[in-house]
């Protein structure tokens, strides 16, 4: 079969397709034949060695693919040939708080990913698909969909979820803040969308955005934020930028507000950051890594309940995921960036 590898060296240029043998499972996994896959931001650090500088290579990079079982270990009972399956992130984070022995388990990363026609996920690391889905569009939910679901609505450590009327400030237009504008929607709170592009914000308004805001042209987003929330500030901010705009977050956040700390998109800006102005406002700052299968699983449900669609950008094939990948990187894309990878199945709508 053919896989993608990143190794002996890191570096998006650097990654190549390799031939390797169809794997077979151990006694709790199973392999499934990939359909589908869609790309990260995480990808590309991985990638480049950023993310894990130290991780063993050669390594089949990609988190999220979706796509059919075709082998079971002995011992798995729970999953059946034929079934239409994606895996979770962090393979052994099946219910409750995140471990550290969970967060090792990172497809992808510690783990062998799905950038690869053929791929093995732990029993317990599987969930179904909703049916509703292409295997495109399902192929976005593992890391994106999940990770905007942990951080509003489904927080893993007591937190308080998003409710109906609460403004949630949302950076930017990628595959995680589209989700979470989705999932803002369905739970009935107000969106406020920024982008570095008024098509894109348009674009955003179209899939329900309440408030839109150029962070290039207005650089002091967080006074457009306040403005629009009559001077309070967002409820929420879904933080994908990092030290690059966590300052201008605070500042756009209500009194004892929160932030869900996801990402580091803006880190090349980096500010230094004063905690003190959290602090004084009493924000909660929460740190989200992805979300569990049980997590996964409650999202799927209300994706299903509400027929609700991710938003794929552009498809490309198994053999151009390198321009994939910098398409990702150029920013280009709105929503998702998938790769699909057996342009003769039919996008398969059963699922387990
Ligand atoms: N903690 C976790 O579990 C977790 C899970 C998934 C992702 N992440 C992280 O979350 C971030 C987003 O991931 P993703 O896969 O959704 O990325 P993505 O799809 O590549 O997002 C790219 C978009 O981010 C926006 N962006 C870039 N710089 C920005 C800035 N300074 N301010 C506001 N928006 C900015 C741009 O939107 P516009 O073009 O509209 O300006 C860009 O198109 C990444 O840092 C990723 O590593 C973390």
């Amino acid at each position: 079969m053919r896989a993608y590898e990143i190794g002996p060296e890191f570096g998006l240029d650097r990654l190549r397709l390799s031939e390797r043998p169809v794997p077979e499972p151990g006694p709790r996994e199973v392999v499934v034949r990939v359909h589908a896959v869609a790309l990260n931001y995480r990808d590309l650090l991985v990638i480049e060695g950023v993310y894990h500088p130290k991780l063993a290579l050669p390594r089949v990079p990609g988190s999220d693919g979706v796509g059919e079982v075709v082998a079971v270990g002995p011992l798995v009972t729970s999953v059946r040939i034929g079934e239409r399956v994606t895996g979770t992130v962090l393979q052994d984070w099946s219910d409750g708080p995140l471990t550290a022995e969970a967060a090792r388990t990172g497809l992808g990363g510690n783990l062998d990913g799905v950038l690869s026609e053929y791929a093995v996920f732990r029993e317990d690391g599987l969930v179904p698909v909703p049916s509703h889905l292409t295997d495109e569009e399902a192929a976005c939910l593992p890391c994106a969909g999940v990770t905007a679901w942990s951080a509003l609505l489904d927080p893993p450590n007591g937190l308080v979820p998003l409710r109906a009327g609460e403004r949630v400030l949302i950076l930017g237009t990628g595959g995680v803040s589209l989700f979470a504008l989705q999932f803002a929607k369905i739970a009935g709170a107000v969106a406020i969308v920024t982008s570095s592009s008024d098509e894109k914000l348009a674009r955003a308004r179209a899939l329900g955005a309440d408030v839109t805001i150029n962070y290039r042209t207005h650089p002091d987003w967080d006074r457009l934020v306040r403005e629009a929330t009559g001077g309070v500030g967002a409820d929420v901010v879904v933080e994908v930028g990092g030290a690059g705009t966590l300052p201008v977050s605070t500042r756009a956040v209500r009194h004892a507000g929160r932030i869900a700390l996801i990402g580091v998109l803006a880190s090349q800006e980096a500010q230094s950051f004063n905690p003190l102005p959290a602090m004084m406002k009493g924000v909660t700052i929460q740190g989200v890594f992805i979300g569990s299968r049980a997590a996964f699983r409650r999202m799927n449900a209300a994706i299903s309940g509400a027929a609700m669609h991710p938003v794929v950008d552009r498809v490309f094939s198994f053999d151009d995921v390198p321009q994939a990948l910098h398409y990702l990187k150029s920013g280009a894309h709105f929503g998702k960036v998938v790769i699909r990878l057996t342009p003769d199945h039919h996008s398969s709508k059963r699922s387990v």
